[in-house]
């Protein structure tokens, strides 16, 4: 599956080879089913959603929807992580735990972060683009998440500890399935093992406190030792593979679509761009809640234990092709991040990380894809490979 050449709507057919690659039975019938109408139940599978304004409705009601119920990601990441990560709460004690949350991400301390972590590995992929190497955007966003994680967990940021780091992680994430509802009791053990490592210095820095490390931050925020350690394995499985999964496929879209050069002349918005991309490829593909109370979703009646499968991929895709220059209308903005109280809290972070690898790669010059392959069965699908060149070293 490689490829130099540029055809019309070449896009198209690469995302859907990353998502045919990543899921060849899950993807195809999850368009068979949106297929049927915006909500469909599904035997074994759960009633799917693929609707961006009734996805939304349901991201935002939580009294008939929870992330806590049977079939809700609390069935995976409880046993692994314990009761309190966010992602697997709701009510007051989550809201209580977001609003002294609230102040982590600050745009002041974002920018600081990727200085701190980014501007060395970034400023190697600019050094070698321009040296004419070719180098593979994959192993670029694994680094950067790996300099991201040790950062998160409090270690020194050493070039030497990047590449395990982001090894351990997606370790974890590979563990979960699509339509799996838990995980198996060796995979928890082993997840719990791989976290328990990785968290561990995360204690460490929390009891050191200071604002210099994450965890230190989250101490002087108010959180307690169990709650700390639970946000940073939260932030480890929800921002580490769906930057390595976005930020190639935002470069090859862009380069499929004739927008790499606009980008780097400045006459393409690249905000817009990042945006249309991420509504294109949607890194986090479906989102579950278990129905907490009778209702109804679109005139479907639903009732307590149902689990509804949200295709946030689907909902985001209806609105047509990659188009940056229309504005996304109010249903479908910002989708790919959520809605309502789970809304991603490492939004400013993720937004701050995309920018610096792409203003990397454009601060090289004119580039070209010169080669891919999509990553095969993996649960955020994404490429395992894709190189870029300097146009005038290809
Ligand atoms: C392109 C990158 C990212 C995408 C597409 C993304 C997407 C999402 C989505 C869709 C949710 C909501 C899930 C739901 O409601 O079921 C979410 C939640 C979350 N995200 Fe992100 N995320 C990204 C990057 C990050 C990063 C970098 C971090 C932090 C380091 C992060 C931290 C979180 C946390 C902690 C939650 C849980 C919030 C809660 O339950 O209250 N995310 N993310």
């Amino acid at each position: 599956m490689t490829t130099a050449a540029v055809r019309p709507a070449a896009w198209d057919r690469w995302e859907n080879r990353v998502q045919t690659s990543a899921h060849p039975v899950a993807h195809r019938l999850l368009r068979a089913i949106a297929a049927r109408g915006p909500v469909v139940r599904v035997p074994r599978v759960g009633v799917v959603v693929s609707d961006a304004a009734l996805a939304r409705e349901v991201l935002c009601d939580t009294t008939h929807f929870t992330k806590t119920g049977p079939g809700s990601p609390a069935d995976l990441w409880t046993p692994v992580l314990g009761p309190s990560v966010l992602l697997n709460m709701e009510g007051p004690d989550h809201a209580a735990l977001r609003r002294r949350l609230s102040g982590l991400f600050t745009p002041g301390y974002v920018a600081a972060l990727c200085e701190r972590v980014l501007a060395q590995p970034l400023a190697e992929l600019t050094h070698r683009l321009r040296s004419g190497e070719e180098v593979d955007l994959v192993r670029v966003a694994q680094t950067c998440a790996g300099a991201a994680i040790c950062e998160i967990v409090g270690l020194p940021v050493d070039p030497r500890r990047f590449a395990t780091a982001h090894a351990e992680a997606a370790e974890v994430t590979g563990m979960v399935r699509l339509w799996r509802h838990s995980m198996t009791t060796r995979q928890v053990a082993r997840a719990r093992e791989v976290l328990g490592r990785l968290t561990a210095s995360a204690v460490t820095a929390y009891r050191r406190g200071g604002e210099e490390t994450l965890p230190g931050r989250l101490r002087a925020l108010g959180l307690s030792e169990e709650e700390a350690r639970g946000a940073v394995g939260a932030f480890l499985l929800t921002g580490t593979e769906t930057l390595v999964s976005f930020v190639p496929r935002l470069i090859a879209i862009c380069h499929d679509t004739g927008r790499l050069d606009g980008l780097g002349d400045g006459t393409a918005d690249l905000d817009a761009v990042v945006e249309e991309a991420l509504r294109i490829t949607v890194p986090s593909p479906v989102m579950l809640r278990s129905v907490a109370r009778s209702a109804e979703i679109g005139g479907v009646p639903v009732e307590p234990g149902d689990r509804v499968v949200v295709a946030t991929l689907l909902c985001a895709q209806a609105y047509g092709p990659f188009a940056p220059e229309l504005p996304h209308p109010p249903e479908v903005r910002r989708l790919w991040f959520g809605a309502g109280p789970h809304f991603c809290l490492g939004m400013p972070l993720a937004m701050a990380q995309i920018r610096a690898v792409l203003t990397a790669v454009l601060a090289a010059g004119p580039t070209d894809v010169t080669g891919r392959r999509t990553a095969r069965r993996v649960l955020i699908p994404g490429y395992a490979r894709l190189t870029v060149k300097l146009r005038s070293a290809s």
